[in-house]
């Protein structure tokens, strides 16, 4: 009996000192100590020991069974200990570390160049309306007065989502949205985003930004369109630019026009800013087109108006001096802080 139970404190002992963790100690406990475990088993079997030598017996297995559990214990203590101080050194908590700052974030130029647009012409009683981005042919195109076959919308060679859906190339559509639902007189700009398949460079991007103006009432006449306009560029440009008119081509404008602004950098007199010639282009423009009138049941005979179209992207690189496109879509908090 003694050299049995010798053998199971040695085995035990054994198996306590390879455990790699505390699962396998607990191992040993349900092995050795455990109702199935060897040490019971030997207590089980005190049945086949003969009466007198019982109690001898008895204490034998209770010694060994408190010299392996003592063994044990101190394993698991130490192990326990050696996984919280590894616990400590690795979860560290430096409290003297100043706090994390929470960082604003900053309102992008383009933003702030189209509410100062969208401040202008609201002060002139317009109406800021949003257009979809989505559009069919019939609004990016042809109610506009560009038929199927017509090379102006070669120019906008686009994204089409089907035969008949685009992503807009222009936010002239949204002209016609107002137009349709029949109230007028009409005062309204319409600023959002526009697509098309070029590739990207300093100046261009496949997706970008339109501000759309449109206004039609009785008598509106091009003296009302130059008087708008010159007053809108005094306001975003300083009170001393000076507008031109250059003749243009636009389907749904006629006359059509590009209005340039006196170069806000030298005054006209020319500088690299405005590469010598004194203007800045910055918008097309025009008296809307009787045929796009028609489309949207609007008399002619009636009414008329004029419509303007610029890039909200050019607006915000000419009114920072910002000379690469790209940059303000890189979202580069250290380039969008400066504005
Ligand atoms: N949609 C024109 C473009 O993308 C800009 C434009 C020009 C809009 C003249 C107008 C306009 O409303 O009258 O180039």
């Amino acid at each position: 009996m003694r050299a049995k139970l010798d053998q199971i404190k040695a085995d035990a002992l054994a198996q306590i000192q390879n455990a790699d963790g505390l699962e396998k100690l607990n191992e040993v406990r349900v092995n050795v100590l455990g109702k199935k475990g060897a040490l019971t088993a030997v207590l089980k079997s005190m049945k086949d020991v003969a009466p007198e030598d019982r109690p001898k017996v008895g204490q034998m297995v209770n010694e060994t069974r408190a010299e392996i559990e003592a063994v044990l214990e101190d394993a698991i203590s130490k192990m326990e200990r050696a996984k919280r101080e590894l616990q400590m050194k690795t979860e560290v908590i430096d409290v003297t570390l100043p706090a994390k700052k929470h960082t604003k974030g900053h309102r992008h130029p383009n933003t702030i160049a189209m509410e100062e647009v969208e401040r202008i012409f609201i002060g002139m009683g317009y109406e800021v309306v949003e257009g979809p981005e989505i559009e069919t042919d019939y609004y990016n195109f042809e109610a506009l007065n560009i038929p199927a076959d017509h090379p102006a919308k070669d120019e906008q060679d686009t994204f089409y989502i089907s035969g008949d859906i685009l992503l807009r190339t222009q936010t002239s559509g949204t002209q016609v949205h107002v137009m349709e639902q029949g109230k007028l007189p009409i005062r309204m700009i319409a600023p959002g985003r526009v697509f098309r398949s070029d590739e990207v460079d300093a100046t261009h991007s496949p997706s970008f930004h339109q501000i759309e103006g449109l206004v039609i009432d009785k008598h509106i006449t091009f003296a009302d369109l130059k008087g708008t306009l010159a007053e809108f560029a005094k306001e975003l440009f300083g009170e001393e630019t000076k507008v031109k008119f250059r003749p243009h081509h636009f389907n749904f404008t006629e006359p059509s026009a590009e209005m340039d602004v006196s170069c806000f950098k030298c005054g006209g007199k020319g500088c690299r800013f405005c590469k010598g010639s004194g203007w800045i282009e910055i918008l097309g423009c025009g008296m809307v087109h009787p045929n796009v009138l028609r489309m949207s049941n609007i008399d002619p005979e009636k009414y008329s108006g004029f419509a303007f179209g610029m890039g909200l992207e050019r607006i915000a690189l000419l009114k920072y001096e910002i000379d690469d496109m790209r940059l303000l879509y890189e979202n580069d908090i250290r380039f969008l802080k400066q504005f």
